[in-house]
């Protein structure tokens, strides 16, 4: 096998190039050509500098993570930074694209940095769940000082090459086009000059006041992960006096911890999970996707306005489509507020906001889709109105224009079938608020065509969305699970298990959410019948006392100005006075209990929707639940989850809940299968 390391000699100057693509990852082979180049450049008395770059779209962007978990190949990363560091003779990475994990490690271990403008750096480790394990704790706070070294390992965002030259982490921004040549023209440059600048070799000043205030600010964000913590230790211990070989062996301990725990394995697993979910099964491989060059989104309510930002901040324009100018004035108006926001948070440039705007075109006539390319309709849940709808647009939309739904259940065949043309309908399902909320469950139809589904799919990487593919089924993959957490948090509350507690329960796991909060945030009164003499749940029992959530100032709990929830009194009252009416005993539940019935009913789901080929495959349903629902990552998403926890134990809990088990869950569980 012909290595991905090849050298070129510029005069004195040897130039190291790995060509690994995709994303030049530091593999096995990578790291030996690496190793084997340096120490050809080392013992060549006639090279007096060394250059390392990458071909391709990337520098190194980190280790090879489907390496983890396997026996190490060749020689280690550390080492081989350890032996870049060592040498003799100036060693200077030339960086594009983004130097991340192992990468910036390499580029750290190197004496001096150059970078195009457009580069990133960064150390993502932690949304790995993992820490830089080549060094990079030791010497990211050597070179760029505690606070940038704490910023950027915990949170894990890379910076740009501005940035990194302000914190002297690049010591020179190069030309954009001409990287190869002045990184070499810069060797040249600094090929005599000594001592040579060693990270490994430079002390740092603790600092525990930024350590105090980036705790502070970031605190709620880490909440439940482990490895921002120990992603921070590692740097404190690189400020604390330790020499660098201890600060080396700490870094190494606290590295294999995170390796071999829960957290780490289901956050690599999330990685692979999300960009497995962009690929379509059975789609045939010469499908190309349709140019999306115009949007048209029908209601310009909370939904239709925070699709249409999706669309504008990526740069396409959008018409949208109300049926009153009041509404319309007021969803552009919303639009326009909710920029001018992030624009006050350093978000955007006014300019930015005002080009975005510029992109708008409202319009109370449905006849200005006609040049649409897509047209997404976000009006509200009834089947006789959207039909209406689709029907209309069948006669103005252009030929091959895409006619997408953002229907959250109802059933996109009999939609479809309103048209004289079902193989361009197709579901666009956003979660709100549809701007931050990065799922987007995409519902393939008995007759979407494929160039249809793959246009959708390919669309959602520029707008900042991860896409899952779902067949038809009623709440699709997300609300069809949800909508099996409902009944048992229900029966908790007749058996006197208190909302605040369920809700608990749940946050203590990650959600960002529990079941009651969530009611208040939606409404209590979504779906009520509107007698208030007619009380035959607790809902109803609360919606008729006026108690509708946030939207009243109280719920399922008593909300202050600053929409803060506390338990309520009067909620307290009337579980208890509808619960003696019907007779339920008080049951016992300890915390585990109320997890596992709240959630194993939401696995057992999620197998059945798989069975019958709803969703392609067990690890899209857990990204539809990290990215539409904020299940904690960390935990992998339900059917992650439910592997963690046993699958036979799940069996043996839903059978003690009386829940009928799926027939793909007891397979597994009784064949010791995993999802
Ligand atoms: N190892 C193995 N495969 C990787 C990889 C890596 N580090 N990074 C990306 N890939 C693969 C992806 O799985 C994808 O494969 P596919 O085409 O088969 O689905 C392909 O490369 C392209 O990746 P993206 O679709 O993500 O391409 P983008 O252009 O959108 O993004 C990127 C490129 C910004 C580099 C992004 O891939 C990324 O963030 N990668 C991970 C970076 C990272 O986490 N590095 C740290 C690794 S851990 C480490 O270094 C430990 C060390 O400290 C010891």
């Amino acid at each position: 096998m012909t290595s991905p390391i090849r050298t070129e000699r510029h005069g004195d100057v040897l130039v190291i190039i790995s060509d690994n693509p995709p994303v030049n990852a530091l593999g096995a082979a990578v790291r030996s050509g690496l190793d084997a180049a340096i120490r050809q450049g080392v013992a060549d008395a006639s090279v007096t500098a060394i250059v390392i770059r990458c071909d391709g779209r990337t520098f190194f962007a980190g280790a090879d993570i489907t390496e983890f978990g396997k026996p190490m190949q060749g020689p280690g990363l550390g080492e081989v930074i350890d032996m870049t560091e060592a040498a003799d003779k100036p060693v200077v990475a030339a960086i594009h694209g983004t130097a991340l994990g192992g990468g910036c490690e390499v580029a750290l271990g190197c004496h001096y940095r150059v970078a195009v403008p457009s580069a990133k750096i960064g150390v993502p480790e932690v949304k790995l769940g993992l820490l830089p394990g080549a060094g990079g704790t030791q010497r990211l706070p050597r070179i760029a000082g505690v606070a940038l070294a704490v910023q950027m390992t915990a949170l894990g965002d890379p910076i740009s090459a501005t940035r990194a030259a302000e914190a002297g982490l690049v010591d020179r921004v190069v030309g954009e086009d001409s990287l190869a040549a002045d990184a070499i023209a810069f060797a040249k440059e600094v090929a005599a000059k000594r001592p040579i600048p060693r990270a490994s070799e430079r002390s740092v000043q603790p600092d525990p006041e930024a350590i105090e205030a980036f705790k502070k600010a970031q605190g709620r964000k880490m909440r439940g992960f482990d490895a921002p913590a120990a992603n921070i230790a590692c740097v404190e211990k690189a400020s604390s006096g330790a020499s660098f070989a201890e600060g080396i062996a700490y870094e190494r301990q606290e590295f294999m911890t995170l390796m071999t725990g829960t957290q780490s394995a289901a956050q690599r697993y999330m990685f692979f999970a999300e960009r497995q979910a962009a690929k379509i099964n059975g789609l045939p491989a010469d499908t190309r996707p349709r140019p999306i060059r115009k949007v048209g989104v029908i209601g310009a309510g909370t939904m239709g306005g925070g699709i249409s930002m999706n669309f504008l901040q990526a740069g396409i324009p959008v018409t949208i489509v109300e049926t009153a100018q009041e509404a319309l004035d007021r969803g552009t108006g919303v639009i326009r507020k909710n920029y001018e926001n992030s624009a006050a948070k350093g978000r955007y440039t006014a300019e930015k906001v005002e080009g975005m705007m510029g992109l708008l075109t409202p319009t109370l006539s449905l006849d200005d889709l006609a040049g649409c390319d897509l047209i997404i309709e976000a009006i509200y849940e009834n089947m006789d109105v959207k039909k209406e709808l689709f029907a209309k647009l069948d006669k103005i939309a252009k030929p091959g224009a895409i006619l997408a739904s953002n229907t959250s259940y109802l059933n996109i065949d009999e939609i479809a079938a309103a048209t004289s043309r079902p193989e361009d309908v197709v579901g666009m399902h956003f979660f709100s608020p549809a701007n931050v909320m990065k799922l987007l469950e995409v519902v393939r139809g008995a007759k979407t065509a494929p160039d249809v589904l793959a246009t959708v799919m390919a669309l959602a990487k520029p707008i900042g969305k991860v896409a899952v593919v779902s067949g038809v089924c009623p709440g699709f993959i997300g609300n069809r699970m949800l909508s099996q957490r409902g009944a048992p948090a229900n029966q908790m509350l007749m058996e006197g298990v208190a909302p605040e507690r369920i809700d608990k329960v749940l946050t203590d796991f990650g959600m960002p959410m529990g079941v009651y909060q969530m009611s208040d945030l939606a409404g209590v009164d979504i779906g009520w019948h509107r007698d208030p003499t007619r009380i035959e749940s607790i809902r109803d029992a609360l919606a008729a006392k006026g108690r509708w959530g946030q939207k009243t100032g109280k719920g399922f709990y008593d909300y202050d100005e600053k929409r803060q929830p506390t338990p309520s009194p009067e909620t307290r009252a009337i579980i208890d006075e509808f619960r003696a009416k019907g007779g339920h005993a008080a049951k016992d539940y300890s915390d585990d209990e109320i997890l596992a019935g709240l959630l194993y009913p939401m696995v057992n789901e999620g197998a059945k929707i798989l069975d019958e080929g709803m969703a392609q495959r067990a690890s899209d349903i857990d990204t539809v639940w990290i990215y539409g629902y904020g299940w904690p990552v960390y935990r992998g998403g339900p059917m992650f989850w439910a592997n963690t926890v046993g699958l036979d134990k799940v069996v043996a809990g839903l059978e003690a809940q009386g829940v009928a088990v799926a027939p793909l869950l007891r397979r597994k569980a009784e064949a010791g299968e995993l999802f």
